[in-house]
């Protein structure tokens, strides 16, 4: 599949297309290093190589890069640190959001979508999110602006949304992560009808899930999930012309001092889509376990294959890469 729709270009092209190939290969190491820990009921280990699989691979790329969102502070996680250099040092200076592996518990029960996931912005460009949680709402593309607005009920949220696509709530399907602290916004939804998709984790591919509503059946995305993944996901709805909005849940002084530390200011601040991420934005993500959208990885007697949406936000170009891997495994 490959799409674009250049008239809606708006950001400058200022990060080099051939970095959509170079990011697809490191999204596709780290996947096939996590999947060999499928269902083997071991999170740590699983994320632990996809970790260092994805980060192997990243200081291959043309490009001087620093990780802004990543696995933890420096003094908590040894590699992919926020304020980590990585790239070969030349190139476009870039920001990068990394998940190397999203849905660490999926994959450690070989479930559904999980996935290891990059985004990669020019300097400045992606929201340094501290690891709190956020409000989350998002759809597809193809709506009016403002169609969609986390301080609009549930109900309000899917009228607007079934009236722009001529049909009734019933025929709308929002995604949800299976929470107690969603019970409301799930009561509400089944109280006007909607169709809900309960997900058990993987809130990226739940909004990413929105970008082709004909493919997955899901219209809307809603509740509270992990900010660095509400950055990583914003950065996918970029590539596509979705909408999303997102708001920190900073509930308590530490809460609110790490937000500040990492620059935010405006500690009640409901950010939209471009302020999430801003520029011209890439988006990879490799299938780990199988899933709507993209396969899981295959590992075939010789060879290894792989699934990977990519997207880039100044062309609006989406490809899916479906790549056999000759190698030792
Ligand atoms: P991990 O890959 O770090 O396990 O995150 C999975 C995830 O489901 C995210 O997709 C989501 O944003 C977050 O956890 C939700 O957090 P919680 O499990 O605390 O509700």
């Amino acid at each position: 599949m490959a799409m674009t729709a250049k008239s809606t270009i708006t950001a400058e092209a200022i990060v080099d297309r051939n970095l959509t190939l170079e990011i697809v290969r490191v999204t596709e190491n780290a996947a096939i290093a996590a999947a060999h820990w499928r269902g083997k009921g071991d999170e740590k280990s699983a994320d632990r190589a996809a970790v260092e699989a994805m980060r192997e691979e990243l200081g291959k790329i043309s490009v001087d890069g620093r990780v802004v969102i990543g696995e933890g502070e420096r003094d908590e996680a040894p590699m992919l640190f926020i304020g980590e250099e990585v790239g070969i040092g030349k190139g476009a200076k870039v920001d990068i959001a990394v998940d190397p592996l999203e849905g660490t518990t999926l994959c450690a029960k070989n479930q559904h979508d999980s996935l290891a996931v990059l985004a990669m912005a020019e300097r400045g460009g992606l929201l340094h999110a501290p690891d709190v949680y956020m409000e989350k709402i998002a759809v597809g593309p193809g709506y009016e602006p403002g169609i969609i607005d986390l301080d609009r009920t549930p109900t309000e949220n899917v009228e607007a949304v079934a009236k722009a696509r001529g049909v009734t709530v019933a025929d709308i399907t929002v995604c949800v992560l299976d929470r107690p602290r969603h019970a409301h916004i799930i009561d509400e939804l089944r109280e006007i009808g909607a169709s809900i998709k309960l997900i058990n984790d993987g809130d990226i591919a739940g909004v990413i899930h929105t970008t082709d509503r004909d493919e997955t059946g899901i219209d809307l995305y809603m509740g509270t999930g992990g900010a660095p993944e509400g950055v990583l996901a914003a950065a996918a709805l970029r590539c596509v012309g979705g909408q999303m909005q997102g708001r920190l849940v900073l509930d308590n002084d530490e809460k609110r001092a790490r937000a500040t530390r990492l620059g935010i200011t405006d500690h009640d601040r409901k950010y939209a889509v471009d302020e999430l991420a801003s520029g011209d934005v890439l988006f990879a993500a490799t299938g780990v376990t199988d899933g709507s959208m993209l396969d899981g990885v295959k590992i075939r007697p010789k060879h290894v294959e792989t699934s990977t949406i990519v997207m880039r936000s100044w062309s609006k170009t989406v490809r899916q890469i479906n790549a056999r891997h000759l190698r030792d495994i």
